[in-house]
């Protein structure tokens, strides 16, 4: 059984402390125009408050049966209209141009290469309408941070051992049966790369979901970029 599959049941708890990036992907479904979809949804954390702000659907896709299973349940309960859809964020395909399409809780880390990472942009550019917003957040590494994690235990969402693979450039979460995953960090360059060969533009680039301006504090990449 996969990681996502494993955890699934008790993300909800695992991620009840994560609220600070609600209000800034919901300020941004407030301003899209047109459809929006969310990357890689998860249990609806982030989906259903927009859904519920903008008072209209969104379509969330994710690579998880049991993620999708716990976002149908929660939004069932909050009268939030989703669409979700089983997909790997690689193969990304829509049959509508969209006004906003967001990955939010650091999920395209989970995405092995550069080359995957290029496609899903790609995928996404070629799915927005002109003036259309890519949004998403991402860890901005720091090795010292990482080397502290390596080989710590957590408790949460399930017994894991975190796992530092500098030559790989990624961190596993290695559950007590051996299912894992990885988070393959890139830096703000690579990023801005992705922008760049999707034919987008950076619309802007935070260090935190307040709108405070990327310094050598900041752990998190909080990107807006453009469809011109
Ligand atoms: C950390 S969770 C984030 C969920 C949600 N976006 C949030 O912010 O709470 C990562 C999610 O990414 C999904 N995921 C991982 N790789 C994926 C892929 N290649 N395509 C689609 N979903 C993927 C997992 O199933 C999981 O639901």
């Amino acid at each position: 059984m996969s990681f996502y599959e494993r955890v699934a049941e008790s993300y909800d708890d695992w991620s009840a402390h994560v609220t600070d990036d609600i209000d800034f992907y919901v300020d941004l479904a407030l301003r899209a125009d047109g459809p929006i979809v969310e990357l890689a949804v998860g249990n609806g954390r982030v989906a259903i408050p927009v859904a519920k702000a903008t008072g209209g659907r969104v379509i969330g896709t994710d690579s998880s049966p049991a993620m999708l299973e716990q976002a149908r349940s929660r939004a069932a309960e909050a009268a939030a209209d989703l669409d979700l859809r089983l997909s790997d964020m690689r193969d990304l395909e829509l049959d509508e141009a969209c006004g906003l399409i967001y990955c939010p809780g650091r999920s395209l880390l989970h995405v092995p290469t550069w080359a995957e990472r290029r496609q899903i942009f790609e995928r996404v550019a070629k799915s927005l309408k002109h003036g259309g917003m890519f949004a998403w957040n991402v860890l901005a590494f720091d090795h010292r941070v990482a080397a502290e994690i390596d080989g710590e235990e957590a408790l949460r969402p399930a017994p894991h051992v975190n796992r530092l693979n500098v030559p790989e450039n990624r961190i596993d979460m290695v559950l007590e049966d051996g299912a894992t995953t990885s988070l393959w960090w890139a830096t703000k360059n690579e990023w801005l790369g992705l922008i760049d060969v999707a034919g987008l533009e950076l619309e802007d680039l935070y260090g935190d979901f307040s709108g405070s301006a990327l310094d050598a504090a900041s752990r998190e990449y909080v990107f807006v970029a453009r469809r011109p």
